[in-house]
């Protein structure tokens, strides 16, 4: 296997061999503008990897990479008109930057070129296959981010219920993207599909990690706006938890706290937050993000990888945990 920034490295230079120069630039330079600021290009790297285990040439992986991070970010366009979110990777979101109009339009012209890029594997056997899997993953995002959207405005969400949403608006493109990666690298179908559950499980805890960090984040280095997610009434890992161990007392006031809309946002995040620290919701949260790794680690011992490969791969994961941003 390569170093990451090596994988990394691959990656940008093919991103920008292929920026979108076209007309009319109202659509196209929003396009770039996502793109150029970076975050940290897992979906690729998880593809070019995905390829590696089963064949070192990985340039034949990297129209994958490129189709999944391009689906990623068109998520991300829509995803923050739907979320109301001012800030992406540092930077103003683009319906902020440019106007919700152009969010939408970008968004939708990044789906179809994600297709294109798919389209590029021209082996028919292994096309036919990725365009099933491609359909089926955005498809269950779409599915996902409904749900979310659902339970802003519900009060009785169960953590099975946002188990089940967070599989789907996150955790299926991780998976997608390392098992379409390991298929045109050559692997079996059974080989793909362990990776498939290993990249579903890393992206559960990618999830609930994220709902950490859009909570407990540091504003200088997270990216997005801290306390965002408690604002929009989002049923987060953390806040679901709440609901399980807090005492009657404390539901009630969760409860008051989001059902309340206020202009006072940072008086609602800090109240939400002490609640949170009460009751050790955080380290909870941690604890479930590690069972879920533990899940994901037994999927790739259940491979015939190398033992290095698989240390490679778990090292991996273990890192992206420690993750700020
Ligand atoms: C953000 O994904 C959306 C989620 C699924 C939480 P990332 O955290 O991978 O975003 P970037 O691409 O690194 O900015
Ligand atoms: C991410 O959910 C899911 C998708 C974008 C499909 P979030 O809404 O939590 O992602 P961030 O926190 O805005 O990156
Ligand atoms: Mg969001
Ligand atoms: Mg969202
Ligand atoms: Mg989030």
């Amino acid at each position: 296997m390569r170093s990451l920034n090596q994988y990394q490295s691959f990656f940008q230079y093919y991103l920008s061999e292929n920026a979108f120069m076209q007309s009319p630039s109202e659509l196209y330079e929003p396009v770039n503008y996502i793109l150029s600021l970076g975050g940290k290009r897992l979906r690729p790297l998880l593809a070019l990897m995905g390829c590696e285990l089963f064949d070192t040439a990985i340039e034949k992986a990297l129209p994958i990479a490129m189709s999944v991070e391009i689906f990623h970010n068109f998520t991300l366009l829509h995803d923050d008109i739907m979320d109301s979110a001012p800030l992406r990777r540092g930077k103003p979101t683009v319906h902020m930057q440019y106007n919700v109009n152009t969010g939408i339009l970008s968004g939708d012209v990044m789906l179809i070129y994600a297709y294109d890029f798919l389209m590029k594997i021209k082996d028919e056997n292994i096309s036919s296959k990725l365009i099933k899997i491609f359909n089926k993953m955005a498809i269950e995002v779409c599915e996902g981010q409904q749900y979310d959207m659902n339970f802003e405005i519900r009060n009785n969400v169960t953590i099975n219920e946002y188990l089940k949403m967070i599989e789907l608006k996150t955790a299926v493109l991780l998976a997608a993207a390392f098992q379409m990666g390991a298929l045109v690298g050559g692997a079996s179908e059974a080989e793909a599909q362990h990776l498939y559950e290993f990249g579903r499980n890393v992206g559960m805890a990618f999830q609930i990690q994220d709902d950490i960090l859009d909570t407990y984040g540091d504003p200088e280095k997270f990216g997005k706006k801290v306390g965002g997610d408690i604002v929009q009434n989002k049923k987060t890992y953390l806040v679901l938890k709440t609901y399980q161990l807090a005492n009657s007392s404390q539901q009630a006031d969760l409860q008051q706290l989001m059902n309340t809309i206020t202009a006072d946002e940072v008086q609602k995040i800090e109240a939400v937050k002490s609640i949170f620290n009460d009751l050790n919701i955080r380290e909870e949260a941690e604890k479930t993000m590690t069972n879920y790794l533990n899940i994901a680690f037994q999927h790739i011992d259940d491979t015939p990888l190398s033992i290095e490969r698989k240390n490679y791969l778990k090292t991996w994961a273990n890192e992206l945990m420690m993750r700020s941003n």
